[in-house]
Order: C-alpha cells, then sequence, then structure tokens
C-alpha cells in the first residue's frame, strides 16, 4: 500500500490571491494600531511580535508601520506568498500555525487577530494551542486573542450575501443556525467569481468551518498554561472598544512570574526566510515538521 502523506488544503489556499479583495471593507491599520496600544497599556514594552495566523499580511503591515520586530506564521503557504509580496524582508515569515505552534522566538507580544483561534476545532486543541502561544513568549510578555463570540456565529455564519470588488463577485452562505450553540462548530461557503484575462470567469469554492469558544474553555486554556487574565474586552472590528461590542473580543494575557523557560534547544529557524527559500515549504515535508514540534507539556510555564 503507497501513502501519500499531504496536508490538506485549507480553504484558504484558493483564496489567497483574492483574500484582500474580500476583506477589502476591513479597516485593519485602526484595528491593530488599536490592538498594539491596549497591548501597550497592560506593559507591553519591547519591540518582537510574533502575529500568529497572519495570513495575507494584511494584519502585519500595521505592525511594520508601527515600527515593531515581527515575525509572521501561517500553516497556509499560499497564503504566505502573498504575505511575502507585500512584507519582502521587512519581516520573517515561517510556515507554522496552531495547535502546536514551534517556538519561533521569545516575543514582547504573541498576537493572534481576525478569528485565528476559533480555526482550532476541539477544546483540547484549544488548550494545546494556547500552551504553545505561551511557550513563544519572553518574560513579561503579554497574548493577546482576538475572538469570536456568538455574535459572529448567530450573524455572519447565520447570513448569505453577495458583494462585489472589482473584477470579483463574492457570494457568502453561512450555514449555521440562528440559534447557534455555543461551543459548537460554524460552517461557511464562499464562492469567488473572478474576471480572467480574455473576459471569462473563474470560480473558487471554500469551505469555512470554525468553533466557537466558550468563555469558561478558554479560561481553563489560558489556566493550563499558567497564564494570568489582565483583560477580556469588546470591540469592533476597527479597533474602538466598547463593552457591548460582542463581534471581536480582545483577551489579553501574560505569564504571573518571571520564570522562563531557557531550553533554546527547540528554538528553531524560520522555515519561510526571505534568505533560505523563495517560495512555500513543501508539503511533504510536514510529517517530520510536526515531529520536531514541541508539545503543550513543554510549553507549561
Ligand atoms: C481570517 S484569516 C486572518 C489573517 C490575518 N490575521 C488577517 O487579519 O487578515 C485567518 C488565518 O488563519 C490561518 N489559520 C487557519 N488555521 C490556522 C491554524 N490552525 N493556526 C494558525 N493559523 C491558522 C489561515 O490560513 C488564515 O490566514
Amino acid at each position: 500500500m503507497t501513502v501519500l502523506a499531504e496536508r490538506s488544503r485549507s480553504a484558504y489556499a484558493d483564496l489567497a490571491a483574492l483574500y484582500d479583495l474580500w476583506v477589502a471593507d476591513s479597516r485593519y491599520r485602526a484595528w491593530l494600531v488599536g490592538l498594539v496600544g491596549l497591548a501597550r497599556e497592560h506593559g507591553l514594552a519591547g519591540a518582537r511580535v510574533l502575529d500568529v495566523g497572519c495570513g495575507t499580511g494584511l494584519s502585519t503591515v500595521p505592525l511594520l508601520e508601527l515600527g515593531l520586530d515581527v515575525t509572521a506564521c501561517d500553516p497556509a503557504p499560499e497564503m504566505l506568498a502573498q504575505a511575502e509580496l507585500k512584507i519582502g524582508q521587512r519581516a520573517t515569515l515561517v510556515d507554522a500555525g496552531l495547535p502546536r505552534l514551534p517556538v519561533l522566538g521569545e516575543f514582547d507580544l504573541v498576537l493572534a487577530a481576525n478569528d485565528v483561534i476559533n480555526h482550532v476545532l476541539d477544546a483540547e486543541r484549544l488548550c494545546d494551542a494556547v500552551a504553545s502561544m505561551a511557550a513563544n513568549l519572553a518574560t513579561h510578555g503579554l497574548l493577546l486573542l482576538d475572538a469570536s463570540t456568538l455574535a459572529t456565529y448567530r450573524g455572519l455564519f447565520a447570513i448569505s450575501h453577495c458583494r462585489e470588488a472589482r473584477d470579483a463577485v463574492f457570494v457568502w452562505r453561512g450555514m449555521a443556525p440562528r440559534d447557534f450553540a455555543p461551543g459548537a462548530l460554524a460552517e461557511g461557503v464562499l464562492d469567488a467569481f473572478s474576471c480572467e484575462p480574455g473576459g471569462s470567469w473563474r470560480r473558487i469554492s471554500s469551505r469555512f468551518v470554525q468553533r466557537h469558544h466558550p468563555h469558561a474553555e478558554l479560561m481553563e486554556a489560558f489556566d493550563r498554561a499558567d497564564l494570568e487574565v489582565l483583560a477580556v474586552l469588546g470591540q469592533h472590528g476597527d479597533g474602538r472598544r466598547d463593552p457591548r461590542a460582542r463581534a471581536h473580543q480582545a483577551r489579553l494575557r501574560r505569564p504571573p512570574t518571571v520564570t522562563h523557560h531557557s531550553d533554546h534547544s527547540e528554538r528553531r529557524k524560520p522555515r519561510w526566510s526571505r534568505s533560505g527559500r523563495s517560495g512555500p515549504a513543501s508539503s511533504r515535508s510536514s510529517s517530520s515538521r510536526r515531529a520536531a514540534e514541541p508539545t503543550a507539556g513543554g510549553a507549561s510555564r
């Protein structure tokens, strides 16, 4: 029997080239400036930032414009390729994702913006994901998560809509029920129709599955990773804070003590670096890469 082990294509793989058009209405700069401001209010002092689930780099660019020293990672090579087009040499780009994020450095701020944590699809892996992000924190580092609330899954994921942007038409079909239950999985399908040179239309169909993480499960994950809760805040998509806003919640954490793991043996060179390679990491090497990744247990402090 021949077994071909290959990473399954993410919903973002085919969509990557059109992703920026799909989210064109989003106000990234204001939002990211707001998130960094929030982190500074809670003691962020250093400039080393890890942008987890950076996608096409829309969340990364404002961080660079703020003068921060950014490493950005994403498990979809196609999204990273788009990020590289925008960012060039200005940030270190790494092919890696949750729930077992490798230790990529010691960061003053680990940020997972725009529902990235909701791509982790069960409570156990949520704990692994939080622990592996915690393992990337420097002493006094802050973890800032942006997690979607029930409002997202009873709203965006429960409706259908159509939008036109330049030479593309996007048709979103949310499959979740209006009474979507806490902790459930939500599904949506995005059909992107893009006008090709010559006038023909191409259709890309992407299926998205996200999990709503109940508050208690997030708290449990932070507790298990030995992280102290500094704030849980409501926030609008453009960074405006509002306790009544339910679309996004910013959750800010940092380790409670100055103790810090000092095992540098697991620190790894970025697999996606300007100097090291010019394209996506080969999916065939993914199994050996995963074997070297730290376990959640190794992340506890
Ligand atoms: C909604 S996009 C956000 C991208 C970017 N942060 C932004 O704000 O535009 C979600 C990103 O999460 C990435 N992603 C999906 N599963 C992930 C995982 N398990 N770990 C880390 N990132 C993941 C996707 O590849 C995608 O780029």
